[in-house]
């Protein structure tokens, strides 16, 4: 079918990126080794720290974002170690088989898939560590499969009462610079984020934020690796260059998008990701449908992640959203293949754009025959919209 107009990109990243940043990666590569570039990377550093709440070390990989899990562990563990990850999803599982394929024996918490990690679970499980074996507690920080959030702050609260010194890491691919994250003040150890989400440049970088407690184990740890080494790439940072030939491009454009988040401010940022996620779950219970995450303390503000009602084919209604109104929705992954559809509302994005995606989910819904309730959209308008406070009359 020919489509007019323009593609709305909704799946939960890759986002669209805005076009200031288009252009600014539409641009002669520029040398690697000169002042120019220099330059450019100490700035890329420093409005990363500023969205990783860090004042640590931040490496810049060219890779997805299971590179900068993949490094993750290779920089700090060595065979054998046992690490406890958090069941979220299917992002917590690919954390399990990067971890496995290394070598590292895993103790796989059991989740439902529609709750954070638990707090209780990782209590019990360290507070069990007698011998303090457990060397890492992995969390995806909002698991993408989903649309479920975990208290990172709280597990770390727990593993600090506990006094247990395992490592701490966090998977921000889909929250970071769309939900508050705070690398330092919650002691995380280290950080996993890609590109191509709330950072709103397309896929091809990765990066780690790293704690002074993760550089120190990384001198002990012995998994091989070489491109993945972040000491050499933190000794490099320091003077504004890389390991290796850097993506030039992609960080031109990762300069631009950090300058507009800084423009708009994070707390803006932020705010403007709730009102998106709250805005769209209204449509989704006026519909009718049913939210995949059950705690809404745990709701995330990238992206929702609907059911489809029994027996009704959620890749059906993608497919039907996409061959007809040229919308792409995100798939249901792993054990939700079929049954959900996610819808994302992060990175560049605004209320028109977010009308614009739920008119076309509802017209799906019809046009697909998937049952329920008209009136979503109008929903999530008035969410939008609310209506003007009146003026309280006057006395006289
Ligand atoms: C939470 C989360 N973790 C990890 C990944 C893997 O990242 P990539 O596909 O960029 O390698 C993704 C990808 O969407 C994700 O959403």
């Amino acid at each position: 079918m020919l489509h007019t107009g323009r593609h709305f990109l909704q799946i939960p990243g890759p986002t669209n990126v805005p076009d200031r940043v288009l252009r600014a990666m539409a641009a002669p590569v520029i040398d690697h080794r000169g002042s120019e570039f220099a330059a450019l990377t100490a700035e890329v550093l420093d409005g990363l720290r500023a969205v990783f709440g860090t004042r640590g070390a931040v490496v810049i990989y060219t890779a997805s974002g299971t590179g900068a899990i993949e490094a993750a562990f290779v920089n700090t563990l060595s065979p054998g170690d046992r690490v406890l990850i958090f069941e979220t999803g299917y992002f917590s599982n690919l954390w399990r088989q990067v971890a496995s394929s290394f070598g590292l024996e895993v103790d796989y918490v059991p989740g439902d898939w529609r709750h954070g990690a638990s707090v209780d679970d990782l209590e019990a499980r360290l507070g069990a560590d007698d011998r303090r074996s457990i060397k890492a507690v992995v969390v995806v920080h909002n698991e993408t499969s989903t649309g479920v959030t975990s208290g990172v702050a709280d597990l770390r609260r727990i593993m600090n009462r506990l006094g247990h010194p395992a490592l701490l890491m966090v998977d921000t691919v889909s929250s970071l610079a769309s939900m508050d994250y705070r690398h330092d003040e919650w002691e995380v150890d280290v950080t996993a984020c890609g590109s191509q989400k709330g950072l709103m440049v397309p896929p091809g970088l990765s990066f780690n934020a790293i704690s002074e407690k993760a550089i120190a184990a990384g001198r002990q740890a012995k998994l091989p690796k070489q491109y993945w080494d972040w000491t050499e790439m933190i000794r490099q940072h320091r003077r504004g260059y890389f390991a290796y030939t850097p993506a030039t491009n992609l960080l031109f454009g990762l300069h631009e998008a950090l300058a507009m988040l800084q423009e708009e401010g994070l707390p803006q940022v932020f705010a403007r990701h709730d009102r998106h996620a709250e805005a769209t779950r209204a449509a989704v219970r006026a519909w009718g449908l049913e939210i995949v995450c059950a705690n809404p303390r745990e709701y995330s503000s990238s992206l929702t992640a609907v059911f489809t009602p029994e027996g009704h084919s959620a890749d059906r209604l993608r497919r039907t959203v996409l061959d007809q109104f040229d919308m792409s929705l995100g798939t249901g992954l792993g054990q939700l293949a079929d049954r959900v559809f996610r819808i994302g509302h992060l990175g560049s994005f605004n209320d028109l754009m977010l009308a614009g995606t739920l008119a076309g989910v509802e017209m799906g819904l019809r046009a697909a025959g998937v049952p329920h309730r008209e009136g979503g959209v109008t929903s999530a308008l008035r969410v939008l919209a609310p209506e003007p406070v009146k003026a309280p009359a006057s006395i006289d």
